[in-house]
């Protein structure tokens, strides 16, 4: 009988692009958790169990082999630096990681920058050669320009809507993201032939461009 795979999943957004492009692969998951609080869930048909994760908490379950695979977004697996192997970009949920400022904004000494992502930001503006002022944020980041609690923000655009709604200016793309399937070390080589087969099945329904 095929091994079980543990997958942690992004709940959320991703988890939508997710599962759509696994069943494109042949992969029968379910789709829609909206009114579920189920936590795990069993694909017997796919040969694998979701585990359903917040998005920053997959690479620590895959790291820890609480889960033997996982996906997740480009940005959450630079900011937490996590042991994990790195097997496929997805091409899904495609977005950028930006640096964004007031339209008004004008270059200051030593500025604050808030983030959900202060060690992407900190490396960045390190390599640049710019001193800021990191400030940690959680969530609705575009706030903090807009009231002056930070200079500029760090932040991902994806459509551009909540930049352009709340009269920000994206200043320069830093990275572009999309998701990707991480694996725990040991189960990469205790499972190897199930994670191969997933790798070999999602390779080519995976979209370069869009
Ligand atoms: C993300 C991100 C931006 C927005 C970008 O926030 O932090 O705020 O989406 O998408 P857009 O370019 O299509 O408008 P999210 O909705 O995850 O919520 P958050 O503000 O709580 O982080």
């Amino acid at each position: 009988m095929a091994e079980l795979l543990k997958v942690a999943m992004p709940k959320g957004r991703i988890y939508k692009k997710a599962s759509k492009l696994f069943r494109e692969a042949g992969l029968p998951t379910p789709d829609d958790f909206d009114d579920s609080r189920k936590l795990i869930i069993p694909v017997p048909e796919a040969g694998m169990e979701f585990i359903m994760a917040k998005p920053v908490d997959v690479p620590t379950y895959v790291e820890y082999g609480a889960a033997d695979i996982g996906i997740v977004g480009k940005d959450v697996l630079m900011e937490e630096n996590r042991d994990v192997y790195e097997l496929l970009d997805l091409g899904i949920a495609r977005c950028r990681m930006s640096i964004i400022g007031a339209k008004d904004w004008q270059p200051v000494m030593n500025p604050k920058v808030a983030t959900k992502y202060p060690n992407v930001a900190s490396q960045y503006f390190r390599e640049m050669g710019q001193q800021v002022q990191v400030i940690k944020l959680n969530g609705s980041i575009e706030l903090a320009p807009l009231i002056g609690l930070a200079d500029r923000i760090v932040d991902m655009v994806e459509t551009g809507q909540t930049i352009r709604e709340n009269g920000l200016l994206e200043l320069e793309e830093m990275f572009p993201i999309t998701s990707r399937l991480i694996a725990n070390r040991v189960s990469y080589r205790l499972k190897n032939d199930a994670i191969q087969r997933l790798c070999d099945q999602l390779q080519p329904v995976i979209s370069q461009g869009g």
